[in-house]
């Protein structure tokens, strides 16, 4: 079967390069249903989409034959990619926000397909921190972009960020998206988060962790194809796409969670996994009072990363470890692919605002070599990353 796309057009100069765009889609063998919202229909019509795709075009959320016919449920799931060009400032900011009051919008916000943007607009309009607060949100929720480029606007004189990116440009980013990726068929592992050790029902001890670095990275293993199991200690992080998420609590729990993942193509452990636990769980809460404070014996906790690293026949083909270091980074990241047994480890310098931040900034340690990455957002670590293991992962099949 094709692969199916529906096109959302916004309402900006650029909708009638989105009608170049459905050609050229239909003539890479990909199938278009195009959505308008009512700002779009005043730049070009319905009948001229429609002509183009061979099918009318949805326009209203509250036509009861359109929605009887085709609702907005499945106009957002009935497809493989949903393209949206140009993607207005106003369409942003509404899924940004999660607005739905409109068609386009309500099919954004009820999708669960990969969904592209190419944004258009002016470049004030851009630049406004309203517009780049949107933006980064979209992307952390793991939508793709591609543009705006720089150049020309339509208003005369004005140039800037803002132009709507090519539609050849726009078709080959959704072809990407819509490629089956170099994961496909691969089993993928991550643990993300902080895990929690009880002392009594109220009281645990933890350690510092977003779990953003770790999601990230199931979201790009996903986007890649690959089928990704995220063994997650409790974050307040949406669910990437695509990615199935056990919620655990406990580093035992999350080692008897990796455990049942197996068989596994790659393991990436970026949990903030507690090393110790207290000894005993005390059964009710423990009482201030003449027993004066407690004291808490602890024990250690199973080492997730070296127990998958070390399983033998049943081992992951890639292990992936992370380093949280405040000094020595190198040689202190280098020991522990020793210690662990694992094949790589990304090491990052924790003394500064790494954590809980939005960026980081990493060394990629593997056996024979040592990559210093600049500092960029999880996201885009999260990326490069995936990248890496599919190029080895794929180089290793061909091995065989
Ligand atoms: N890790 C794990 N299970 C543990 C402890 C750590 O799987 N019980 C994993 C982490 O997910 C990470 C790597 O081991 O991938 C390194 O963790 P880190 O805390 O930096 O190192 P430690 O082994 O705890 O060593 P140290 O505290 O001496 O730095």
């Amino acid at each position: 079967m094709s692969k199916r796309v529906l096109l959302i057009i916004g309402g900006g100069i650029a909708a009638y390069k989105s009608l170049e765009l459905i050609r050229r889609l239909k003539d890479a063998g990909v199938s278009v249903r195009v959505v308008m919202t009512d700002a779009a229909q005043r730049f070009v019509t319905p009948l001229a989409a429609g002509a183009l795709v061979g099918e009318r075009v949805f326009t209203d959320l509250f036509d009861q034959t359109q929605e009887f016919d085709v609702g907005h449920i499945r106009l957002a799931r009935e497809c493989d990619l949903i393209v949206v060009a140009p993607a207005t400032a106003d369409l942003m900011a509404k899924a940004a926000h999660g607005l739905a009051n409109d068609l386009a919008s309500a099919v954004l916000l009820a999708t669960d397909k990969p969904v592209l943007m190419a944004p258009v607009m002016n470049p004030h309009m851009w630049a406004n921190a309203a517009t780049q607060r949107n933006f980064a949100t979209l992307q952390a929720q793991g939508l793709r972009f591609i543009g705006p480029n720089e150049g020309e606007m339509a208003e005369r004189g004005e140039r800037g960020v803002g132009r709507m990116a090519e539609p050849e440009e726009i078709r080959d980013a959704a072809l990407a998206a819509l490629s089956d990726g170099p994961l496909k068929g691969k089993r993928a592992l991550v643990t993300a988060g902080p895990t929690i050790e009880a002392i009594d029902p109220v009281r645990f001890i933890s350690n510092r962790s977003s779990g953003k670095q770790g999601y990230a990275i199931a979201a790009a293993l996903a986007e890649l194809g690959a089928e990704v199991t995220l063994v997650s200690g409790p974050t307040n992080l949406p669910v990437p796409f695509g990615v199935k998420r056990i919620a655990i609590e406990s580093a035992r729990e999350m080692l008897e969670a990796s455990e049942a993942a197996l068989p596994l193509d790659v393991a990436v452990m970026v949990a903030a996994v507690a090393d110790w636990r207290p000894t005993k769980e005390a059964p009710t809460k423990i009482k201030k009072g003449a027993a004066g404070v407690p004291a808490i014996a602890l024990q250690e906790n199973p080492d997730i990363l070296a127990t998958l690293s070390k399983l033998g026949k049943k081992r992951p083909k890639l292990v992936v470890g992370f380093a949280a270091e405040t000094n020595d980074v190198e040689d202190n990241a280098r020991a522990k692919i020793a210690k662990k047994g694992c094949d790589w480890i990304v090491a990052n310098d924790v003394s500064g605002d790494v954590m809980g931040g939005a960026e980081n900034q990493v060394l990629l340690i593997t056996k024979d070599k040592t990559e210093a990455w600049p500092r960029m957002a999880k996201e885009a670590v999260a990326r490069k990353l995936a990248a890496e293991i599919a190029k080895s992962l794929t180089a290793k099949a061909r091995r065989k």
